[in-house]
């Protein structure tokens, strides 16, 4: 769980000796920085300092006391050995820090730091296709729309965000559900190298034959072994064009979605592995509810026959489905204000998903005093073809690697605009995350995967995976991290 490495500092206005070591820390960090380099750095109060700190959730926007932006591994390097030093010599005195690829976790601390060093890896952007066409080189800062849209024209797909704001860094370490999935498990399965600046300020690769239980750890082991630099994915050759899109159908026809949700979530209809489907319940304070179906078929010249059922539903609000290229497959979500994640995984049973929505809707009610609350929710299908694909790209370190029922990710993302309001949302998640749970548990259905990229800061994904993958990950993180810096002085799903 969380580890909050300075309750003193947090404390406003406490001056204490505690937080004002880590303010002389943190200004020789930021300075030192400054010194090397003086363009890619920004002071909080700079004029540069509100663009450079903005994040797609303003709840993830904390108070950083300066923010470097490297270009290369060599400058994360440099950083990574100021970091560890702050203003002493000793072990114990480092600065607290906090990486930020596409910035889309949105929970305060997950991406940025109160009173730290705030890296931003925005400029680590490029994308590289390798000469024969069956892998690209991502920058570990890079948005997935910028790989998406470097690439078009090459004839190539690869597995990525389904989200073109979301960042590689971030989504692929954290897992990663791609419309590829179906047919390829998930992105971090299709990752053939890592490049890892260590907490020593080493920089190294990690793949199959080199550092190879590194490799498997970053597979869902998130920001605790060093910060990514470049990540290189499979590229396989594909015609680029994808059908699909968005139909939107009314709150009252959720009995019939979810009837089918649960019927294309089942492996043995034979449904096509290249279908891809999430079922995103958007119901507003006030007025009608919608259900958002975004859909695709990653095969644009196939029937789509197995997405149909949810082309032909009616009646419709809104009908945007039609062939496009990935690039400008068309799911932006707007910046928003205040928002939190949580989801939890269960069976692809039918009772289970009507229970768990029933659950869903009883938790909405405790929250009817938040003004311009959206309660939005969403169902992804984790078929066994999914779960297959996974297992045979060689292994991850999420513990789904003996799973052999068709699973779902129901995952729980309400959007708010006053903050004075967050911790009841906070409180209102944490109640159906544990509601949900035990009611999947005392039927036999549960399962405790807890997807990283969706998880609340209250989750524990990392637990999720496992007794074994769990102490795994901690040896892991003591061989390449001895000094635990990754541990203790950057935020995140800790071990
Ligand atoms: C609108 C929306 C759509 C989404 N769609 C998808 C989807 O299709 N598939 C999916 O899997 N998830 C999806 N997500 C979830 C998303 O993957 C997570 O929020 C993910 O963490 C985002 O990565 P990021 O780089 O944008 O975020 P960040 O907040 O920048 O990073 C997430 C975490 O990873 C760490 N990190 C980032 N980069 C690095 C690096 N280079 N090295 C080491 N650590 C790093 C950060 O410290 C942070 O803790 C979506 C989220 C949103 C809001
Ligand atoms: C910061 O610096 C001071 C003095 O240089 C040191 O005593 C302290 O422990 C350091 N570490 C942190 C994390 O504040
Ligand atoms: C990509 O990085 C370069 C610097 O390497 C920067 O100038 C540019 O603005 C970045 N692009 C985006 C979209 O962030
Ligand atoms: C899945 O589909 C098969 C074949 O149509 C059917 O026999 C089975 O009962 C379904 N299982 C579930 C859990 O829906």
């Amino acid at each position: 769980m969380l580890t909050f490495l300075f309750p003193l500092a947090a404390l406003a206005g406490a001056v204490t000796a505690k937080s004002s070591s880590t303010a002389e820390n943190v200004s020789a960090c930021c300075s030192k920085l400054s010194e090397t380099y003086p363009d890619q750095l920004v002071y909080a109060g700079e004029e540069r300092f509100k663009d450079w700190n903005d994040r797609w959730a303003a709840s993830a926007e904390l108070p950083a006391s300066c923010i470097f932006r490297p270009l290369t591994a060599d400058d994360v390097s440099l950083a990574i050995k100021i970091i560890a030093k702050g203003a002493g010599q000793g072990c114990h005195d480092f600065c607290p820090f906090s990486i930020k690829c596409g910035g889309h976790t949105p929970w305060p601390g997950a991406n940025n730091v109160d009173s730290g060093v705030a890296i931003d890896l925005g400029y680590m952007n490029q994308t590289v296709v390798a000469d024969d066409k069956t892998s690209v080189t991502i920058g570990g800062g890079t948005r997935w729309h910028d790989a998406y849209e470097s690439t078009d024209g090459d004839g190539i797909a690869f597995l990525g965000g389904r989200c073109p704001s979301t960042g590689v860094g971030g989504l692929t370490t954290g897992g990663g559900y791609s419309w590829f999935s179906g047919e390829h498990g998930f992105v971090s399965d299709t990752v053939i190298n890592f490049e890892v600046v260590l907490g020593s300020g080493k920089v190294v690769n990690a793949n199959k034959d080199t550092n190879a239980d590194l490799f498997k750890a970053l597979k869902g082991g998130s920001n605790n072994f060093g910060v990514v630099t470049h990540i290189e994915i499979a590229a396989f050759p594909h015609s680029q064009q994808v059908y699909g899109g968005l139909v939107i159908v009314p709150e009252s026809s959720s009995d019939n979605v979810l009837a089918e949700f649960q019927h294309f979530t089942n492996d043995s209809t034979g449904f096509a592995a290249n279908a891809g489907l999430t079922v995103e319940y958007f119901l507003p304070a006030e007025g009608e509810g919608q259900i958002l179906l975004w859909l695709i078929d990653t095969d644009a010249e196939d029937d789509h026959a197995t997405l149909q059922t949810f082309f032909d539903m009616e009646p419709k609000i809104v009908n945007q489905v039609y062939q496009t290229s990935i690039a400008d497959y068309p799911t932006s979500i707007p910046p928003v204000t205040q928002v939190l994640m949580a989801d939890v995984t269960f069976e692809n049973d039918l009772d289970v998903i009507k229970a768990a929505f029933d659950i869903t809707m009883e938790v909405r009610k405790t929250l009817s005093h938040v003004p311009n609350l959206v309660w939005d929710f969403q169902f992804e299908p984790l078929p066994r073809h999914f779960l297959k694909a996974s297992q045979a790209a060689g292994g991850n370190v999420m513990g789904l690697d003996d799973v052999d029922k068709d699973l779902l990710i129901l995952f729980l993302m309400p959007l708010w605009e006053d903050p004075e309001y967050d911790s009841d949302v906070r409180d209102a998640a944490e109640l159906w995350f544990h509601k949900i749970q035990e009611y999947t548990q005392s039927v036999g259905k549960a399962h405790p995967f807890e997807f990283a990229n969706y998880a609340a800061s209250f989750q524990d994904p990392m637990g999720s995976y496992g007794a074994e993958n769990l102490q795994f990950l901690k040896d892991v993180s003591h061989r390449y991290d001895p000094g635990q810096l990754f541990q203790r002085a950057v935020e995140g799903y800790k071990l």
